[in-house]
């Protein structure tokens, strides 16, 4: 289960990304996440994903207080969450199939599993006939098919997918839909969808959480008012006007991590698994000693 306590998160410039926010997603569910431009959706879902840390109240996933685990740890936790992201990220000179299985060899999987699994979920979305294919010979569609096919490999409890349709047309729009549909059914996946897209909300009604100004204003299966007024984000209070520029500058100086590289190159990708596996080893290495110790 997916809950948030009291969760608020300030960003370090004095931006209020969120306030208050409670909630609870259980296991299996399958929610849309809506709501305008800088409202806090994506800052919702980083929290999840431990790539951010709540400046107030608490994020437990199973258990898991996600705000709490050490830096070492939210590698291993994030092995229970798969993230969709909206650009891909697929490595450019491997192979559909080997760009599935590589997210299995970072879990050091035998490999007779990881084929079978890879060609399991290229089944499930589709894409069994392109196994051989570079990702460039794909469409975008087809792209972020590959993309689900990796995230849900290793058979995640929660699947994130930022704005999965944002780049389809409608008929792929309903297939995507239908297919994250299917995985939520068939691999009993949590899914926490964020979109913009009404119409694919309104063809599929499913829970609605929407989200203006860093607040819940609406979370049911049926469209409210507050979303169609596109709220904006929550306004500095006046006080924290004339630090404005000093925290500009401490954050300019706190270089963080682009949020989505358009274009990585297969060297950075690689880089970035090798130093997922090497922190994972690190993690499970603490762990085993942690087991000795008790
Ligand atoms: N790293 C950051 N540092 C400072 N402020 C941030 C940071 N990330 C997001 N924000 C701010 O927090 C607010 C919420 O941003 P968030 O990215 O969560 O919005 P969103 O709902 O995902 O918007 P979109 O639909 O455009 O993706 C915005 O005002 C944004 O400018
Ligand atoms: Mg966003």
């Amino acid at each position: 289960m997916i809950e948030f306590r009291n969760v608020s998160k300030t960003y370090k410039n004095g931006t209020h990304a969120l306030e208050n926010i409670n909630l609870k997603v259980e296991d299996g569910e399958f929610v849309y996440i809506m709501g305008p431009t800088g409202s806090g959706k994506s800052t919702l879902i980083k929290l999840l994903d431990g790539e951010e840390v709540p400046s107030g109240g608490s994020v437990i996933v199973n258990n898991v207080n996600v705000g709490r685990l050490r830096k070492s740890k939210v590698y291993l936790y994030r092995r229970k969450i798969g993230v969709v992201f909206q650009d891909y990220r697929l490595l450019p000179e491997k192979t559909v199939f080997e760009n599935v299985a590589y997210a299995l060899e970072v879990l050091d999987m035998p490999n007779d599993k990881i084929r079978k699994r890879t060609r399991e979920v290229l089944k499930l979305v589709d894409l069994a006939d392109k196994s051989n294919v570079k990702p460039r010979e794909l469409s975008g569609g087809q792209q972020q098919r590959v993309a689900i096919a990796r995230a849900i490999a290793k058979r995640p409890a929660i699947l994130i997918a930022d704005e999965p349709t944002g780049n389809l047309d409608p008929s792929m729009t309903d297939e995507m839909i239908t297919l994250l549909e299917k995985i939520n059914r068939e691999e009993k996946t949590t899914l926490l969808v964020v979109t913009h897209n009404d119409v694919m909300v309104e063809y599929h009604p499913k829970r609605t959480i929407r989200i203006a100004s860093g607040h819940i204003v609406n979370d049911g299966t049926h469209g409210d008012l507050f979303y169609k007024q596109g709220l904006g984000t929550i306004k500095r209070p006046a006080a924290q006007e004339k630090e404005k520029d000093k925290e500009v500058e401490q954050t300019l100086e706190v270089k963080e991590e682009p949020r989505e590289k358009d274009k990585m190159t297969e060297s950075e990708a690689q880089d970035q698994v090798i130093s997922e596996i090497t922190m994972q080893l690190d993690a499970i290495k603490e762990l085993s000693e942690g087991d000795r110790h008790e």
